[in-house]
């Protein structure tokens, strides 16, 4: 969602920030639980994109458009904090980067942070825990494709790793479910894309395997849903774009086939509406979750 200049105060990617963070608050707000808004995976240079998809996620106060999103480019995360802050983690076309910013909404200003203990020039994600860290996994570096986790703790400014995932993975998905784990699913290195799941606890600091989805997907979403599912939708593989989607239980760690989009999406945003439907951009039909 992000383009490398989004730590700049002017132009286009300005712009995408704080579209972003309205619409990162209006997933925090308390009350309004109507919309969440999951990782949009950012597309590589050497792999085909398709045409800038325009969001518009519709919920109590109206509608916001999103806007087109034709920077989408290189993996810098925007991870919306408890205290209000948003991290920053630096992505990069050519120079992989340590350095994290934070974004003061109420200042309209950035700051620099610690340093990530690992160079990650994208495709990397980074979730907010229930104790208030970011957790940030995999993407990229000069070295390839990255197995290595840590944790930012926004009290001290400070990164910590944590334990290795079993897989190296760029381009996948990380969702904070409600049992306080995260869930990653799928993305791939360059050489081939993976269908396997893992789950990390932040408790223990361990990784675990859980059930692989019934496809490779790599550029998809996950959306976690009202009751705890996770949707995981689009995407790509060797083979084609992906219409399909599958769900995620996590009682028993199994995903099933439950619905498909009307247009393969690469990237996408998917969103939670209260009436437990799942909106996605572009031409994305609903798909129905029971
Ligand atoms: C992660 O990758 C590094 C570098 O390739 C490797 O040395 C390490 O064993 C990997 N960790 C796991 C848990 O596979
Ligand atoms: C999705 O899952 C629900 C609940 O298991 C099921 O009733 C529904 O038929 C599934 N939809 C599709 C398209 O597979
Ligand atoms: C999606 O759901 C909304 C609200 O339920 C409905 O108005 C709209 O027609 C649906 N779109 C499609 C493509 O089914």
């Amino acid at each position: 969602m992000f383009s490398e200049q989004v730590n700049e105060n002017n132009g286009p990617p300005m712009l995408a920030v704080i579209l972003f963070l309205v619409l990162k608050f209006v997933i925090l707000a308390p009350k309004k639980q109507s919309i969440i808004v999951t990782t949009l995976s950012s597309s590589m240079g050497t792999s085909p994109s398709p045409p800038p998809t325009t969001a518009t996620t519709t919920q109590q106060l109206g509608s916001i458009n999103v806007g087109s999103m034709n920077q989408a480019r290189q993996g810098h995360t925007g991870t919306l904090l408890t205290n209000g802050k948003m991290l920053v983690t630096r992505g990069g076309n050519y120079v992989a980067l340590h350095s994290a910013e934070l974004y003061d909404p109420s200042t309209g200003t950035w700051t620099t942070t610690g340093s990530m203990k690992h160079q990650r020039r994208g495709q990397h994600t980074a979730v907010l825990l229930t104790n208030g860290k970011v957790l940030v996994t995999g993407g990229h570096n000069i070295e390839g494709v990255l197995n290595s986790t840590e944790l930012y703790d926004p009290s001290k400014g400070t990164w910590t790793s944590t334990n290795d995932m079993h897989s190296k993975r760029m381009e996948h998905t990380a969702s904070l479910l409600t049992n306080g784990k995260v869930l990653v699913t799928g993305g791939g290195t360059f050489s081939g894309f993976f269908r396997s799941a893992e789950l990390y606890d932040p408790l223990t600091g361990t990784w675990t395997t859980t059930g692989s989805m019934n496809i490779q997907r790599t550029k998809h979403t996950a959306s976690v849903l009202t009751n705890g599912k996770v949707l995981v939708a689009g995407g790509e593989n060797t083979n084609d774009f992906l219409n399909s989607a599958e769900l995620y239980d996590l009682s028993t760690g199994t995903w099933i086939t439950n619905g498909s989009m009307n247009n393969q999406q690469e990237e996408h945003i998917a969103s939670v509406l209260t009436n437990g439907k799942v909106l996605g951009t572009g031409e994305w039909s609903n798909v129905s979750v029971v």
